[in-house]
């Protein structure tokens, strides 16, 4: 059995849930405290046990790679300041093994995924994508390459969600459960409508592929949105062999969305060191406000100001 040392992530989206914010920057690189959401990732796939790991970039996407680069002008700077500690923040993200290449139109996951042929060649690997942060005991893509390592066949890391979300999300037709969480599964369907979701069994941002899917992916047809989507050739990959599904049960942030950011920041600065008992008094003292109903009163000054210009005019 071959030994899972590689990761993609997918990183060249245009990011249009989270506009204006990403006209300019890449939504990987807004950071959830101090930090940008791809360290996470990045920070995941090590703990893991991964060794090398490509990030499929795109336009605009030139400061992923700064920040994984050394910065000698900054780190001077720091050293002669004597600031060691925000030193070390700075030369963490550099030495690592990490590779770039560009995913010329962003015309799909599958697509992004498909770029990524020749760094894998004929080993597993896994997927991970770029704007969703998980956070559980053990990281989930060291769950998913133990799942790898038990039925030796892609393993695929799936959440519930609230049964209105399956438009959202690739969602799996499952079988009856296999033991630790896994699921042999019947179907994968991108983007159903809740009426048609077979389960409420939604894929979340990790995947442990077999290198077979490339073919798949060179021949696959556009699907929902237009778009090279990975989980049609997950389902045609699952015609061919197996495919287990594994259920998360630790905590999914969706960094790509402007609601799911918040909570992230709020939940990462409740545990920061730095800002995490500041933060807590605030929200304690934010909650009270807005129980006595104070804080909508004066929330949004411009708009009392329309509103009382609005008034004058009738
Ligand atoms: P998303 O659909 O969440 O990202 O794709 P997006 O398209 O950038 O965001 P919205 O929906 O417009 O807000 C999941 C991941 O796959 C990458 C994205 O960068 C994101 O990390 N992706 C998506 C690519 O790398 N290439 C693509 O063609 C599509």
């Amino acid at each position: 059995m071959k030994k899972v040392r590689k990761a993609i992530i997918p990183a060249a989206g245009y990011g249009t849930r989270f506009l204006p914010a990403t006209k300019a920057m890449p939504k990987e690189m807004i950071p959830i405290v101090d930090k940008p959401t791809i360290q996470f990732i990045v920070e995941e796939a090590i703990a893991s046990g991964i060794e090398d790991i490509l990030i499929i970039t795109g336009k605009l996407k030139r400061p992923i790679e700064d920040h994984f680069d050394s910065n000698p002008e900054l780190e001077e700077n720091l050293r002669k300041k004597g600031k060691e500690e925000l030193l070390g923040l700075v030369e963490e993200t550099t030495g690592l093994n990490l590779y770039f290449v560009r995913q010329p139109y962003p015309l799909g996951l599958g697509h992004a995924v498909l770029q990524a042929k020749a760094f894998v060649g004929d080993e597993p690997f896994v997927v991970m994508l770029g704007d969703d942060v998980m956070a559980d005991e053990e990281p989930l893509t060291k769950q998913l390459i133990e799942g790898y390592e038990k039925t030796h066949a892609s393993n695929i890391a799936v959440m519930r969600v609230p049964h209105e979300e399956t438009s959202s999300y690739g969602i799996i037709d499952p079988e009856a459960e296999a033991g630790d969480g896994l699921y042999n599964v019947r179907k994968f369907v991108e983007k159903p409508d809740p009426e048609d979701a077979p389960s409420d069994l939604a894929i979340i941002g990790r995947y442990l592929l077999m290198p077979e899917i490339f073919g798949i992916l060179e021949n696959l047809e556009p699907g929902v949105g237009g778009e090279i989507q990975l989980t049609d050739a997950i389902d045609e990959l699952n015609k061919t062999q197996r495919v287990f599904a594994k259920e998360f049960k630790g905590e999914r942030y969706d960094v790509g969305d402007k609601f799911g950011f918040l909570k992230t920041t709020i939940q990462y600065g409740l545990k920061h060191p730095q800002v995490k008992d500041d933060l807590k008094k605030y929200i304690l003292d934010l909650s009270k406000e807005l129980e006595s109903g104070a804080i909508e009163n004066n929330m949004d000054p411009e708009a009392h100001e329309l509103e009382a210009a609005k008034e004058d005019e009738e």
